[in-house]
């Protein structure tokens, strides 16, 4: 099951995306506006003639964060329920990691890794005591995060189990979203993240996702030059796609049989977000290569990560690899923060409970346009079916102007991923607003 890039035709990829574009530029003038304030409409519109138009944001402009709240312009507050996909577990602006920033701040911002600092071998041994890996690699964004893993990978394959360099395979899943760089979205078989930005990468093999089988006549027939297998633990960015149960300890059991690395990418599902510090615990086990990022930063920085034992990462000498910011002393800082801040606060064992309720609770809501809910934890999807041409666009347009964002994956899955530190009389609140806003779709 080699990887086939489809020769996407153009027309295919112009029918998917402008749809999209017009409603965007209706949006500015009309109904998704007509509740916004002129000045909330001047500023989508400056974003529209000056901003590369490569996001479709839900028209309401944000300018203040506290908690699980966001104020927008004009003061009105929201639920957030997006969390910034995922990189907002602690809560907006969280005392301490703001302030871990700015103290850090005043002192030390950046030295490249051309020097040492006092922040960075802090941060590294802080995290080899917090998920138990030999040795942290710190880049900045997820993707960055993602290439770093691979290269790990291919390397290992090359140095370790001798593979031949330009024979090396990587195996990923379909419907996976890993990030945007050529190589990432290589994996991709999406073809609004891949179309026409080839030539792609070599070297990957695609799968289905929550197919062990498939896993194993790959590695069957392949196994030999195959140096790693990348999964999410959860799917998030297609629509919080739970797999079954035990499906990843079967992955990985396969990857040990035949000498392949388990490559976990958590930077959606890790740092508490499903009830578990790394989503993979609840299948009980431990990646050979662990990616971390979003709520790595605490919400306030760009900070991502690759966690692996000297095995995997010491193939990787001085000058090949790195990134300037990496493992930057105010990243460093703010990360050690956010970690704590997750343990002092027992957000994982409140994404747990929270989000057991949030299921059994709107599971109870009776609309035709709820197909399904589903989610561990605090990351959750309510898949919808459009009824009378409403879509999962506009039950989101409703929920903002009730008071809650939340925004569509993959035209009719709303994602809910509130930050962590939600309490149980706010869920209930927000969750009131959820199903009012269903009444009033089905009304
Ligand atoms: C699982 C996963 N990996 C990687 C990424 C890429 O992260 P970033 O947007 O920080 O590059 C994302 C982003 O949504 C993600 O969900």
């Amino acid at each position: 099951m080699q990887i086939v890039i489809k020769q996407v035709n153009l027309q295919s990829i112009n029918n998917k995306t402008t749809p999209k574009n017009n409603k965007l530029k209706f949006s500015i003038m009309n109904n998704e506006t007509m509740n916004l304030s002129a000045s909330s409409r001047q500023m989508i519109e400056m974003e529209e003639q000056y901003g590369a138009h490569n996001y479709h944001p839900l028209p309401v402009v944000l300018h203040k964060g506290e908690g699980i709240y966001v104020w927008d312009v004009d003061g009105k507050k929201y639920f957030d329920f997006l969390s910034s996909y995922s990189a907002v577990n602690q809560g907006h602006c969280h005392p301490r990691i703001v302030k871990a920033l700015k103290d850090q701040a005043d002192v030390l911002c950046l030295t490249s890794r051309a020097f040492y600092n006092d922040a960075l071998c802090e941060y590294e041994k802080f995290m080899h005591e917090y998920f138990g890996y030999d040795k942290v690699l710190p880049m900045n964004t997820g993707a960055e995060g993602v290439e770093t893993a691979l290269k790990l990978a291919r390397r290992w394959g090359a140095v370790k189990k001798g593979i031949e360099n330009d024979k090396i395979k990587i195996v990923c899943c379909g419907g996976n979203f890993h990030g945007r760089t050529v190589t990432v979205i290589t994996m991709s078989d999406d073809p609004s993240s891949y179309a026409q930005y080839g030539p792609l990468t070599p070297g990957f093999i695609r799968i289905p996702y929550n197919d062990p089988k498939a896993l194993e006549e790959v590695l069957e027939k392949d196994g030999k030059e195959i140096c790693a297998f990348i999964a999410e633990p959860i799917q998030g960015e297609a629509g919080v796609f739970v797999p079954d149960d035990g499906y990843l300890k079967k992955c990985y059991d396969l990857c040990k049989k035949h000498n392949v690395l388990f490559i976990a990418d958590e930077v959606q599902t890790g740092i508490a977000r499903t009830g578990r510090m790394l989503c993979v615990e609840h299948d009980g086990i431990r990646p050979d290569i662990v990616i971390l990022g979003k709520a790595l930063g605490g919400g306030v920085l760009p900070v991502s990560a690759c966690l692996a034992d000297d095995e995997v990462m010491m193939n990787i000498k001085p000058g090949e690899h790195g990134s300037t910011f990496g493992g930057f002393p105010l990243a460093a800082k703010v990360a050690v923060e956010a970690l704590k801040v997750v343990k002092d606060e027992n957000l994982v064992e409140n994404a747990e409970k929270m989000g057991k309720i949030f299921r059994e609770e709107i599971k109870k809501i009776d609309s035709p346009h709820i197909v399904q809910v589903r989610g561990r934890g605090l990351l959750n999807a309510i898949v919808t079916k459009p009824i009378n041409g409403k879509t999962a666009w506009d039950i989101c347009l409703k929920m903002r102007d009730n008071g809650l964002l939340a925004k569509p994956t993959h035209d009719d899955i709303i994602r809910f991923a509130p930050p962590l530190c939600i309490t149980e009389p706010e869920l209930k609140e927000a969750i009131a607003i959820i199903k009012k806003t269903f009444e009033e779709m089905a009304g």
